[in-house]
């Protein structure tokens, strides 16, 4: 159990590097298992999230090794294609492992991965796919079993889910024929990915914003490829500069992967440059209200920075409005707020949030990742100490929170029992 204890009050000032992004690495990774040759993947974040699917292979016969500032994964030895239970049980992206499984083996087994901390998150559109592509999917007594060789078809998403987009593309290298899938997800982190897999002699390709074509029947060989950077740890830093009225430059940033938090933002009366990959941002006295702010899939605004950008509201002149639409259960964060003096009220999936002049430090809990960064964020804004319990929990996703912090001028500090 680890602790953080914030002395709030002191704008942030400095620069920050932007890390390699949690989403890429992780389907990546799992991706890697297609290849029966090692791969290295670059700019990997180094989280724990990162440290579990890294378990997860190496307990599916790979070989995994930090070199660098990388992994080298080599799935030439890989034997099986039953994940273990404990193991798959403690990270909900050891689903992704199934589609490559599947591509490579004709197989593949894992435990339902159920709920998590931020509401219920099924699976149903990633099995739904694995169907149509000819593959007999069995989900008795809490495992998911998956049998036979994908073959290539053509796969309408109901909902452009990033998880079954990317669980599909990868089933869709290893199968027999063509595969087209219409509606897939549009964030970065799935280019990212079928730049890697195109790196590796498969063959993906958009068709205009709704359509990705895979080419099946290729067989993976080596490659080389580096993360791209993180938009939602770029985004979380910006807002924690907006939200202390004070001046960052973030370095390596992708700004065009952040057009609509930017929006955002600017809103808010922060004040931001761009010169190549770096962004200079300068936050105000005190944030203006975002009247309307809904979260999308991409390119609409992230439901994961809803909860920084909620901080950030606490503490605006006037009324916020936000909407979240992607998951049903984000605003656990609103509860914990409250205790250090915001005024917001939660219903569904609306929160209104009704600005006051300062926040004051509290006890909180993180009770999910990005939840617990927005605490963070206030507890910077915030008059006197905010102890925030359960920081493990932000070791999911961002590399030295605490430390990065503390350089760019933070009070900040961990504690770990
Ligand atoms: C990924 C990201 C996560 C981000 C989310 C949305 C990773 C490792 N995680 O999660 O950080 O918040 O995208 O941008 O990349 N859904 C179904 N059935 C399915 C799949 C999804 O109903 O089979 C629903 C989910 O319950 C949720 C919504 O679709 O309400 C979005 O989920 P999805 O886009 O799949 O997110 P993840 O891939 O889980």
């Amino acid at each position: 159990m680890a602790k953080l204890i914030i002395e709030g009050g002191r704008a942030l000032k400095g620069q920050i590097t932007v890390q390699g992004a949690k989403n890429a690495a992780l389907p990546i990774l799992a991706a890697a298992m297609l290849i029966p040759e090692p791969v290295r993947i670059g700019n990997c974040p180094r989280l724990t999230d990162v440290e579990h699917m890294a378990g997860l292979l190496r307990a599916l016969g790979c070989r995994v090794d930090w070199t660098g500032d990388g992994l080298v994964v080599d799935a030439g030895c890989a034997r099986t294609a039953a994940l273990p239970e404990d193991l798959a049980g403690s990270i909900r992206s050891s689903v992704f492992l199934l589609g490559p499984l599947l591509g490579r083996f004709g197989a593949a087994e894992a435990p339902y991965p159920g709920g998590c901390d931020i509401g219920n998150r099924p699976v149903d559109l990633h099995l739904k796919g694995f169907r149509a592509m000819g593959v007999k999917v069995d989900e008795a007594s809490g495992r998911i079993r998956c049998l036979g060789r994908p073959r290539g078809t053509e796969i309408a998403l109901e909902y452009p889910s990033v998880g079954a987009t990317e669980n599909l593309l990868m089933a869709a290298c290893g199968a027999e024929g063509d595969t087209i899938l219409v509606n897939p997800a549009r964030e970065p982190e799935i280019d990212d990915l079928m730049a890697f897999l195109n790196g590796a002699g498969f063959d993906l390709r958009r068709e205009g914003s709704s359509r990705i074509r895979v080419r099946g029947g290729r067989r993976g060989h080596g490659t080389a490829h580096a993360i791209l950077p993180d938009r939602i740890e770029a985004g979380t830093y910006l807002t924690a500069a907006a939200i202390t009225g004070g001046h960052l430059v973030l370095r390596g940033a992708r700004k065009e992967h952040l057009s609509a938090l930017l929006t955002a933002l600017k809103e808010a009366g922060c004040r931001i440059r761009s010169e190549g990959t770096d962004l200079d941002i300068e936050g105000p006295e005190r944030p203006k209200e975002l009247r309307r702010l809904v979260t999308l899939p991409y390119p609409g605004f992230p439901t994961d920075m809803q909860s920084q950008v909620f901080a950030l509201c606490t503490v605006a002149r006037g009324t916020s409005v936000l909407e979240e639409n992607v998951f049903e259960d984000r605003f656990r964060h609103g509860a914990e707020l409250r205790r250090m003096g915001a005024d917001c009220d939660l219903r569904g999936r609306s929160a209104v949030i009704r600005g006051v002049k300062s926040l004051h430090g509290a006890t909180v809990t993180a009770r999910d990742l990005r939840g617990g960064a927005a605490l963070a964020l206030a507890g910077l804004r915030a008059d006197g100490v905010t102890v925030m319990e359960q920081a493990e929990r932000i070791d999911r996703g961002y590399v030295d929170f605490a430390a990065t912090l503390r350089q760019a001028g933070a009070a900040i500090r961990r504690e770990d029992d």
